[in-house]
């Protein structure tokens, strides 16, 4: 069975691939390389043994995309991580981040709309909620107004979704709401790239254990939590990958409820950034260097997930713990900077 998955030298995109391979899916990567290197084929293959065929395509060219679906009629899946998602980027290039992120649904939600019956899976993400007024948040809990554009896109981009499903009855799609993504494959063949300076904690915490960075700056240690610093819910990627399966066999085999259905995925418990500090001190048996600084501007105090529908609805439970995937992360930043 042939599914697409746009953005599939990702970081997110690259370790589903893995696990779609792994359940016998042929998988078909388009990927612009904006932000990835082909050299995640070669990790892709040492893990499972089989290279995804690999298509180089920009999205906002809508030609392009029709010819890619004329090419490949067999498809049965998509699964889109294809999109820029850098918030403080977004501020500052907003078209661009419109443009990318919501031309590119468009297009593929297009040429989907024409099939008798279509499987969608989209990336979103917790951002949509904001600060959540009760934690943990639930699928129920209201989409505030956008902090970002790129926040920004992710809600537009569940409306699109849903729109077009009310009015396409052969389009099933879920939208998978991630928490914090963290971790790299334990086999340290893939994992996390972040081009330049991070802007997410947990490879900013690695590169500054392996000496790549002097020292984290903590963004605030005055919020209302448990030790003043701002509480995620950091969820491995291997977990995260697997949901994806899950979701995308949801729609194959029919089990869907509705022809758009929302889930959040997380592991449900919060972790602040000094507890997130402790475990990497706790699997690298190193001392981190950090310093608490003014709070971070648009940032929120807490978000962790509610995953009783994930868990109910879809089978799925995070397997692993904070520990296991930050030495995943750990071991992964070391393999990177020996290879560099
Ligand atoms: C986590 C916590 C920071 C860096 C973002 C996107 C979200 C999603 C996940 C895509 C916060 C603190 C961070 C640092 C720090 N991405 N921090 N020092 O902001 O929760 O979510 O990534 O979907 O859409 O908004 O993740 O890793 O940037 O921050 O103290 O150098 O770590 O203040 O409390 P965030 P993050």
């Amino acid at each position: 069975m042939k599914i697409l998955v746009t953005g599939g030298l990702g970081f997110i995109g690259s370790h589903t691939v893995v696990e779609l391979q792994s359940e016998g899916f042929d998988v078909v990567v388009i990927d612009d390389c904006s932000n990835s290197s082909e050299k995640v084929l070669d990790g892709i293959t040492a893990i499972t043994g089989k290279t995804p065929v690999f298509e180089k395509i920009d999205l906002k060219e809508k030609n392009e995309v029709s010819d890619f679906f004329k090419r490949h009629h067999d498809i049965e899946g998509v699964i889109h991580f294809a999109a820029s998602k850098a918030v403080g980027e977004s501020v500052q290039k907003p078209l661009l981040y419109y443009e990318n992120n919501i031309g590119t649904l468009v297009y593929i939600l297009q040429e989907l709309s024409k099939n008798t019956r279509s499987n969608f899976i989209f990336s979103s993400s917790c951002t949509v909620y904001g600060q959540a007024d009760e934690m943990p948040i639930t699928e129920n809990a209201p989409v505030k107004v956008a902090e970002s554009p790129y926040g920004n896109t992710k809600q537009m981009g569940e409306e699109i979704i849903a729109d077009t499903c009310n009015v396409t009855t052969g389009l099933n799609a879920i939208a998978l709401r991630y928490f914090n993504p963290m971790g790299a494959h334990p086999s340290a063949e893939i994992g996390e790239l972040p081009l330049g300076v991070p802007q997410n904690l947990v490879p900013f915490i690695t590169q500054t254990g392996v000496g790549l960075r002097e020292e984290l700056s903590v963004y605030g240690d005055d919020y209302p939590t448990q030790d003043g610093t701002a509480v995620r819910d950091y969820i491995y990627v291997v977990d995260l990958a697997k949901a994806h399966v899950i979701a995308l066999k949801r729609l194959i085999e029919n089990k869907n409820k509705e022809n758009y259905e929302v889930f959040n995925v997380g592991t449900g418990t919060g972790s602040s950034v000094l507890e997130v500090i402790q475990s990497f001190e706790r699997v690298s048996k190193k001392k981190l260097n950090y310093k608490i600084v003014a709070r971070r501007a648009g940032d929120i105090v807490s978000a962790y997930a509610d995953t009783t529908k994930a868990n109910n609805e879809l089978g799925w439970k995070s397997e692993y713990t904070l520990d296991q995937a930050m030495k995943s992360a750990w071991d992964w930043e070391q393999k990177v900077r020996n290879r560099s």
